[in-house]
């Protein structure tokens, strides 16, 4: 978390700076008690009154901005990846075919499963529709290893040459 924390550049300094700002604001009225998780945060209380710890909240928020950022763009990286390597599939997708209802979907189970699967998807397939629909892409490093850190991740960033429809589209 600490290292995935870094990589996103996200202190906890700063969070806590903005958790105080939002105590202020909720105090005159500034802020909405309902407008987001941060206010719930502040606002609910333990069994016995008492509200979460400033830096508890700091640590929960830094799990949602590093959850929710880190993953989805993991999982796009490769998205790109392989769908440069297998144009069969990219030509399915340009032409609008969604995933199969039994496709895999690693978002956990149960009560615990992850509560940011429909944003998640949402944001990965405007951005896959808008890739695949404006651009071609092949690999510049197509043996490029894939590291752990600790979420995967192509060695050297996933250089790709990327060409616009139009481009080829005019000619
Ligand atoms: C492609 C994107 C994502 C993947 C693959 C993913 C995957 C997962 C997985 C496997 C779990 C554990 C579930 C379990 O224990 O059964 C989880 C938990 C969680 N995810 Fe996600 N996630 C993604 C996006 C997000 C987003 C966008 C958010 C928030 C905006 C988010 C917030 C959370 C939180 C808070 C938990 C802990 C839930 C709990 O312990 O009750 N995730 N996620």
């Amino acid at each position: 978390m600490n290292k995935a924390g870094k990589a996103s550049n996200i202190k906890s300094k700063d969070i806590l700076e903005i958790i105080r700002q939002r105590k202020l604001d909720l105090a005159e009225n500034k802020a909405s008690p309902k407008q987001d998780i941060l206010s719930h945060m502040w606002l609910r209380t333990f069994e016995d009154g008492q509200p979460m710890e400033e830096r508890d909240i700091a640590d929960k928020i830094l799990g949602l901005i590093v959850g929710g950022h880190d993953t989805a763009s993991t999982a796009l990286t490769f998205v790109v990846k392989y769908l440069a390597k297998f144009p069969h599939i990219y030509n399915e997708v340009l032409k609008g075919k969604g995933p199969a209802p039994y496709t895999f979907v690693p978002f956990g189970g149960g009560l615990r499963m992850c509560p940011g699967i429909d944003y998640a998807w949402l944001v990965m397939l405007v951005f896959i529709h808008n890739l695949v629909t404006k651009f071609r892409w092949e690999e510049a490093l197509p043996k490029e290893k894939t590291i752990f850190v600790p979420l995967a991740m192509p060695e050297k960033g996933l250089p790709i040459r990327l060409q616009a429809h139009s481009v080829y589209l005019d000619k």
